[in-house]
């Protein structure tokens, strides 16, 4: 079947994410957002009032029935999304799911084969993928420019939003756990968490996950929906350069620094180890300015056009959900180290 000029489009959820995915719909301009529905009626008076001209809907019923809609972007709580899903593409449509796919690696995956059964796109909302921050260590790591990967160090903290559905290793770590998929294309050898409820009654809203990897990789996430200082801070080192990537520093959000250490005969100075320090130049990237959301709609668009697979497929998204499956158990288990499953 021939992808339409303008693809009409449907959203499930309106609230604090849905606002944001609902603006670049509206603003892309292959797509029509057509259609917004929401269980609150508070949502969909707001959703009215920033998109008179689409229709307004309580009942995702109707959405999956009007065969004039081509594709739903789903942006409720994660608990529903695996459902939502499965009804959406087998009504046909292609679906844009924000994070995580499901909360089970079996309902992530079986909503990926569906989508690949009816042959309909299906982009897992991992937002950081479409930064122009992302797309960069992508290539650098590509071009071997930090030499060999020794270390991903990442802090993600705030005053979160608190789920009761999900915790933060599904709702906050994800995203990291996304970036390291997306930049090294290889699961994890083992995921060892920690993870702390500090409410009685609440999900856990704090996570420290170490992540290794078959060639000495190592990843850290830390990740607090408790804490003073909002932080987005991540160090990526290799044995030639090192890089820090803050993106609350607009303008130079990554730093390539020229540093490291190089072995030497014999120690330099009795009693050290034998290397030498090397603090060279820092350099900072020009990264463009690219709204990460529209750039994920237009791929979206790209890939119901062509049948191209998005950059953050269900595919992705399913081994996301399997490093999340092993945090999980890995916590669960004080922290010993689970291996990927499923
Ligand atoms: N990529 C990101 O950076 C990012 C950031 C925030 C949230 N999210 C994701 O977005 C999703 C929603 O989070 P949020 O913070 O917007 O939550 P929210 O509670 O603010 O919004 C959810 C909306 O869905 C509606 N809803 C719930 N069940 C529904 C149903 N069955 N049919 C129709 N509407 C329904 C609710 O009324 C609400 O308006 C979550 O999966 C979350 O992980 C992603």
């Amino acid at each position: 079947m021939a992808a339409p000029e303008t693809i009409s489009i449907a959203q499930i959820g309106y609230g604090y994410w849905g606002t944001n995915l609902a603006r670049n719909a509206a603003a892309n301009p292959s797509l029509s957002l057509d259609l917004i529905c929401d269980v609150s009626a508070e949502n969909r008076a707001r959703a009215a009032a920033a998109h008179p001209t689409a229709r307004i809907l309580a009942d995702g019923a109707e959405v999956f029935a009007d065969a004039t809609i081509d594709a739903v972007i789903v942006v409720t709580p994660a608990s529903t999304h695996a459902e939502i899903c499965r009804r959406a593409i087998e009504a046909g449509k292609h679906v844009l799911v924000t994070k995580p796919l499901a909360t089970t690696v079996a309902d992530a995956a079986a909503v990926a084969a569906l989508a690949a059964q009816h042959g309909r796109t299906l982009l897992i909302d991992h937002t950081f993928l479409y930064t122009p921050a992302v797309a960069f260590l992508k290539q650098a790591l590509a071009r071997g420019d930090l030499g060999k990967p020794l270390y991903y160090d990442s802090v993600r903290t705030g005053l979160g939003i608190f789920k009761s559905d999900v915790n933060i290793v599904d709702d906050l770590a994800i995203h990291d756990i996304a970036i390291l998929e997306h930049l090294f294309e290889e699961l994890p050898a083992t995921v060892s968490a920690t993870a702390a409820a500090s409410f009685n009654g609440l999900r856990e809203s704090l996570a420290y996950i170490t992540l290794t990897y078959r060639d000495g990789l190592v990843a850290h996430l830390a990740a607090h929906w408790l804490s003073p200082l909002k932080q987005r801070q991540v160090v990526i080192a290799g044995d030639a350069r090192m890089l820090a990537w803050d993106d609350s520093r607009v303008g130079e959000r990554i730093r390539i620094f020229d540093s490291g250490i190089t072995r030497t005969e014999s120690a330099v100075v009795p009693g050290r180890a034998d290397v030498t320090y090397r603090n060279g130049e820092v350099t900072v990237p020009a990264l463009g300015d690219t709204e990460a959301l529209a750039a994920e709609m237009a791929d979206f668009v790209a890939c119901i056009r062509t049948g191209s697979t998005p950059r953050a497929s269900g595919q992705s998204g399913v081994r996301v959900m399997q490093i999340v499956a092993a945090a999980h158990r890995s916590a669960a288990q004080g922290g010993a180290p689970a291996a990927i499953e499923g």
